[in-house]
């Protein structure tokens, strides 16, 4: 069984959903929680995916108490029903629909597995909640599959080195082979202007530490005539209504709705660089050799930041106004090569992780 809920799970769940689907060994249940509705429904359309069931648990505003219990309550009688108890569950990353999954599957003691497991910032309130649902849902596994040797290491010193653990690289990177395309046209994207695409959403963001990142991208439009900045919010309230509060909007700020996953990575792959908080953005771009200010204070993808692709960059105004100067200007031309890194893998992270599954499985069941 297959449990997702929000648009990133969606995404990078989707390729291993379909690497399952397509193997005899396995009977693939499909189970959306509804975390999400339109952000994941668009993810479903772009793959093709039906889920065999849609707890549809989401509310405007919802409170991370209300998406647990909501995934706790409804996901128990799919996992406990003659019809669809499956052998092994599968969730993925750090959201409140992973870790609640797995807990309900541990509580029907039905053996988990964690798709992008092992990923730590080192602060537990960031980003928050997330990166204590990791550590909780690794805790919760019976079966790892960590996307680079650095997750590996982070279970081993957690104590995790009795279990099952494959390096699989980051599926993200095998939903780009059905997306990117060289054929895509873009109406954000302006030809001869610097585009840039601009995305926000995290929780320890809210409030201050958003505004300040809007105050600074609007003083650099200002500055830099050629400066495009696209910018797909998240269809969170509170996200919007900052957005609306604080950026001013422009033909060269482009406050649009969210992308499907299709316009998204096409989108990213051509323009010169992003600011963002998204975990998954990240590692995109670092495949696509996009350049990143990272809009946190921590981040969990190191190996990013080592590449030189990623800058960790915090919020405060001044620092994300002085880092995309630079990029705007003298070191734009050595850090947009062009070229992306292997790092979260090269596509093949679903057909491991089906392996991985296979020769697990039996074992962590009887
Ligand atoms: C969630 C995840 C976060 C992940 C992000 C990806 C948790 C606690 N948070 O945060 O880890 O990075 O998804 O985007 O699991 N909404 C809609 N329609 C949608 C989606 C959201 O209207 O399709 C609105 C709803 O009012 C909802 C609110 O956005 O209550 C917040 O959604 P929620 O899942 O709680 O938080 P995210 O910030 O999306
Ligand atoms: N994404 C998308 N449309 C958007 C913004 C993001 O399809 O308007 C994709 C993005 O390419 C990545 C995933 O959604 O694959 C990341 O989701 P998000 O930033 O919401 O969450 P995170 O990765 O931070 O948990």
């Amino acid at each position: 069984m297959v449990v997702f809920g929000t648009r990133p799970e969606a995404i990078k769940m989707a390729p291993v959903i379909l690497a399952l689907q397509k193997d005899d060994r396995f009977r693939t249940i499909v189970v959306n929680t509804g975390q999400h509705q339109q952000m994941v429904d668009q993810v479903l359309e772009v793959f093709g995916i039906t889920p065999d069931f849609n707890l549809r648990i989401m509310v405007e505003g919802q409170t991370l108490n209300q998406i647990t219990c909501g995934v706790l309550d409804r996901l128990d009688p799919v996992l406990t029903s003659a019809r669809s108890r499956p052998d092994v569950v599968l969730v993925h990353g750090d959201t409140t629909t992973a870790f609640a999954a797995a807990l309900a599957a541990f509580y029907q003691k039905i053996p988990v597995g964690h798709v992008e497991a092992g990923l730590r910032s080192g602060d537990k309130f960031s980003p928050y909640p997330e990166e204590m649902n990791r550590i909780l849902i690794d805790d919760l596994a019976n079966i790892h599959f960590a996307p680079t040797e650095l997750n590996r290491a982070n279970l081993l010193k957690e104590g995790h080195a009795g279990e099952y653990i494959f390096v699989t690289g980051n599926t993200v990177v095998d939903a780009m082979k059905y997306t990117v395309a060289d054929s895509y046209k873009s109406r954000w994207l302006k030809d001869g202007m610097c585009n840039v695409l601009l995305t926000m959403h995290r929780r320890e963001n809210w409030g201050r530490p958003m505004a300040s990142v809007f105050r600074a991208v609007n003083r650099l439009v200002a500055d830099f005539k050629d400066l495009n900045v696209i910018f797909p919010m998240h269809l969170n309230a509170k996200v919007r209504e900052i957005a609306r509060e604080y950026l001013v909007a422009s033909d060269r700020v482009q406050l649009v709705e969210p992308f499907g996953v299709f316009d998204m990575h096409n989108v990213l792959e051509r323009c010169s660089f992003a600011m963002t908080d998204s975990g998954g953005i990240q590692e995109e771009a670092v495949s696509l050799g996009v350049p990143v200010l990272v809009l946190r204070d921590t981040t969990e993808r190191g190996e990013g930041v080592e590449s030189g692709i990623l800058q960790l960059v915090g919020t405060a105004e001044q620092s994300v106004y002085d880092a995309a100067k630079r990029l705007l200007t003298d070191a734009f031309l050595d850090a947009r090569t062009g070229k992306g890194a292997e790092i979260y893998g090269n596509g093949k992270a679903s057909q491991r992780i089906v392996e991985g599954l296979y020769d697990s499985l039996l074992k962590v069941a009887s």
